[in-house]
């Protein structure tokens, strides 16, 4: 069976051949092969991937770059280019771009034909350390995120950090946070080294990405389909999400997703403190170090019923509790906790009170 966590990984490092490292994990015996970008990513990381020879006549798959196209209309487009093209089941689809090519493309090839074979090649380092592994693909419904989709796994990932070279600062960001939450959730060595410095060279970055891809897989492997220790991945998010949803509707604009989980892992980090028995010391290093390198997310007091009802909907949460992954030390964390309402507001009252917040 295809488990999540199953999936063969790759890092590529400046002696590896790139191009080498994809066809012996993609394999060769392919009718065709299809290339899913967007529009930033056919810029930008087409043409590393375009020079390889084995690739041959592969098809290029376009879609619009962003979160507004993660969507079964762009699942369709793909499926009408699949079959126009006479794609068979031993066709592959290869998804090169960040999270939302990746949850998209896995979606779309593992519903097309009741499924063909999928690679992930992830340009953003969100994607490197996050989306593109761990076996969940899906799609955006009715404004809700995720809401279509599955567990499928690509048969593997192949991660090359010089593609890291041309992603904006802020996704870098976005990536960045997942990095630390990595940390905090289940290495306090891994937090200790990432936590005041950013890689400067790409053997820094592949040594980076390995640690995060290690961890994450580690985890997914315990858990694949989320009934227990997946959950500790959800640190930060819980707030983050709400938070999210909340600028969304606010002002019209999506909110950076790294800021956004800064936001909710200060607040988690302090329910933590009262709830999980982080030592005080500990709490105080994390929030500098969030607080440094995440703008803060200007909100106020009166956001907070909102962002209690949003917390209230989160799909993880069962018989009307909030429920979240606390750390009890930097490297080892307990999920389902519940924490009752006024201790939650008081978390979000804390990073107001947070200088240069609100
Ligand atoms: N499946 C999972 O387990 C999982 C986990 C975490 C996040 N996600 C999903 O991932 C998505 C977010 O991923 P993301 O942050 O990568 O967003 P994204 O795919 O939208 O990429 C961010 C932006 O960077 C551009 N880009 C990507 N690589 C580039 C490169 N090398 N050079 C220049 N531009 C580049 C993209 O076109 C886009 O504009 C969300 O939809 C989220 O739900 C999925
Ligand atoms: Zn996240």
């Amino acid at each position: 069976m295809n488990i999540p966590g199953n999936c063969q990984i790759r890092i590529c490092s400046e002696q590896d051949s790139f191009s080498d490292l994809v066809e012996s994990c993609a394999g060769k015996d392919w009718s065709r092969v299809f290339l899913l970008v967007d529009s930033n990513t056919r810029r930008h990381c087409l043409p590393l991937v375009g020079q390889m020879e084995w690739l041959g006549a592969a098809r290029v798959i376009g879609m619009q770059a962003g979160e507004d196209h993660k969507n079964l209309e762009t699942c369709v487009s793909i499926w009408n280019q699949l079959s126009e093209a006479g794609a068979g089941r031993d066709a592959l689809l290869i998804n090169l771009g960040g999270g939302v090519v990746c949850d998209t493309g896995g979606f779309a090839a593992s519903a097309y034909k009741r499924g063909i074979p999928f690679i992930n090649i992830p340009t953003s380092l969100l994607a490197m350390v996050d989306a593109a592994l761990g076996g969940k693909v899906g799609v955006d419904h009715m404004h809700l995120k995720n809401q279509i989709g599955l567990f499928s796994v690509p048969r593997c990932v192949v991660i090359n950090p010089v593609f890291l070279g041309t992603l904006p600062e802020e996704h870098l960001d976005s990536g960045y946070a997942e990095v630390l939450k990595h940390g905090l959730i289940a290495d306090a060595e891994y937090w200790e080294h990432w936590k005041d410095r950013r890689p400067a060279a790409l053997r820094e970055w592949e040594v980076l990405i390995r640690g995060s891809v290690e961890i994450k897989e580690r985890i997914v492997r315990m858990d694949p389909y989320e009934s227990g220790p997946r959950k500790a991945l959800n640190f930060g998010h819980t707030f983050g999400h709400a938070i999210e949803s909340l600028w969304l509707s606010k002002t019209g604009n999506p909110l950076h997703h790294g800021r956004a989980v800064a936001a909710g892992m200060i607040c988690e980090t302090w329910l933590s403190h009262q709830k999980a028995g982080l030592p005080a010391e500990e709490l105080e290093g994390i929030v500098t170090v969030l607080h440094r390198e995440f703008q803060p997310v200007p909100l106020h007091g009166d956001d907070l019923d909102r962002l209690l009802i949003l917390m209230d909907q989160d799909k993880k949460n069962r018989g009307g509790e909030v429920r979240f992954t606390l750390i009890r030390r930097i490297g080892s964390c307990e999920t389902d906790r519940t924490c009752h309402r006024s201790l939650v507001a008081e978390s979000f009252e804390y990073y107001l009170k947070l200088k240069g917040n609100a």
